[in-house]
């Protein structure tokens, strides 16, 4: 039997915690929790998963990810069940190894993310591998030549704002937007510290009656004071200048947020009242078979018992419910997870649990109603570089049984309704 979800679910398979580059800013190898789960699943294991999330609509996206995916011992069996259960594959990849499994991920409409933080010298120097970027775009230029040849492959580029890139962040957009790159994404630096990690353990433990496991340390300790933020700031305000191609910065922080998102000031006003919608849609599989919904919170694991009785559980549910009752945890406003979601989810069945998400009607910017449920883009939705316009075409965001759009203002009187409610 189908499974008819309110939702499209991403999934994150993190397929090892291997890795064959050391980058200083990852924070799988800094205070991280990649060390829980150090042994890799069978390809056996992985697909008793996907059967078991194969007859569910809208088909899950499969997000995989490590570690570094592509050193998965089976990847291209891996690959292969994926494409035999449809579903949709993005990779997020150094791209070093990407040769060994082009031409069949060429066959495929799969999204390739390949990570690149600058030209040659700074790249080779953050992902501390001389060899890296030359490796990387001659990558790049087989993909080309496969999209040439008919190939439906999309290629992404992410790159992370950090220090020692920012001075270069417009030459390499130059240089990088010549390729046939689908979307190009400047990602903001993800890092906790002690302290804050101290803060939410003491959060998770009056919330979640848990300890917080920790995580998002990078290994290089950066030094980021004002003057680096209004660097920054300056630095993508350039990449408008220069930028001929569709390229975000990730997060879309506002002027606003920018300086407390990285000096870590009043971490609690940054979008309050909003919270995360990954503990509802994003679940992690990490490499072992371990699920979290929440950077951490393990829930479960796969190999012991089916996922969705995890999905549905009492660990799953209880941060769930935490943040429906106390609002994001602080360290919320740096993880990136609670930037994603630009839209927010008010399927029925969720709409009791959820009634506080919901973004007031002068934030609501878009409206979409499927059979399933409702889907409202607020205002914080992803900002292109060059303008407010989202370019990621909306159904991105929607599942394939999308079937009308309703009119808006039915919908915010409708939604004004509950709010009250
Ligand atoms: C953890 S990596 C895993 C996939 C693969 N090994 C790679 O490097 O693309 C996923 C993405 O996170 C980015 N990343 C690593 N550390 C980060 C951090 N502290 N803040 C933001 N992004 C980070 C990487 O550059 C990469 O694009
Ligand atoms: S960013 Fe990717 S390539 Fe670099 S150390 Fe982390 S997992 Fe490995
Ligand atoms: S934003 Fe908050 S709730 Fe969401 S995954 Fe990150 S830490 Fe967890």
């Amino acid at each position: 039997m189908v499974l008819e979800l309110p939702f499209e679910m991403e999934f994150i398979l993190s397929l090892t915690y291997r890795c064959n580059l050391n980058c200083s800013m990852c924070t799988q190898y800094g205070d991280g929790f990649k060390q829980n789960a150090p042994q890799d699943m069978t390809l056996e294991q992985w697909e008793n998963f996907f059967e078991s999330v194969s007859d569910v609509n809208p088909k899950p996206k499969m997000l995989l990810m490590g570690g570094e995916p592509l050193l998965y011992k089976d990847f291209e069996r891996l690959f292969e069940l994926t494409q035999k259960h449809g579903f949709n594959v993005q990779i997020v990849t150094n791209g070093v190894l990407l040769d060994k499994y082009l031409a069949q991920i060429a066959k495929t409409d799969t999204t390739i993310t390949i990570s690149l933080d600058g030209l040659e010298h700074t790249h080779d120097t953050i992902r501390n591998k001389p060899g890296t970027f030359k490796k990387v775009m001659q990558n790049i230029d087989k993909i080309e030549a496969y999209q040439k040849q008919g190939s439906k492959i999309k290629l992404c580029i992410n790159c992370v704002m950090l220090p020692d890139n920012v001075d270069e962040l417009s030459e390499f957009l130059e240089f990088i937007q010549k390729k046939n790159i689908h979307t190009l994404t400047f990602q903001h630096l993800q890092f906790s510290s002690q302290e804050l990690n101290k803060h939410t353990n003491t959060q998770w433990q009056q919330r979640l009656n848990k300890p917080y496991a920790g995580g998002l340390i990078p290994p290089k300790q950066y030094k980021i004071d004002k003057q680096y933020v209004n660097k920054l700031a300056a630095a993508i305000e350039k990449l408008k200048d220069v930028c001929k191609t569709t390229a975000y910065v990730f997060p879309a922080l506002e002027d606003e947020e920018i300086e407390n998102y990285y000096l870590d000031k009043d971490l609690d006003t940054i979008r309050a009242g909003r919270i995360c919608t990954t503990p509802w849609v994003n679940p992690t599989i990490h490499s072992n078979g371990d699920v979290s919904n929440c950077i951490g919170n393990i829930i479960g694991n796969i190999n012991r018992e089916d996922f969705w009785a995890i999905w549905n559980n009492e660990k799953a549910n209880n941060l769930r419910h935490a943040l429906c009752k106390y609002g994001k945890f602080t360290l919320c406003a740096k993880c990136c997870n609670f930037y994603k979601g630009n839209f927010i989810y008010a399927p029925n069945t969720l709409l009791t649990v959820n009634n506080k998400l919901l973004s007031l009607p002068d934030e609501i910017n878009y409206i979409k109603s499927s059979k399933n449920g409702v889907f409202i883009l607020d205002k914080y939705r992803d900002k292109t570089i060059n303008n407010a316009t989202p370019v990621i075409p909306l159904e991105t965001f929607t599942p394939a049984s999308v079937q009308k759009l309703k009119n808006t203002e039915t919908i915010i009187a409708m939604f004004s309704e509950l709010k009250g409610a």
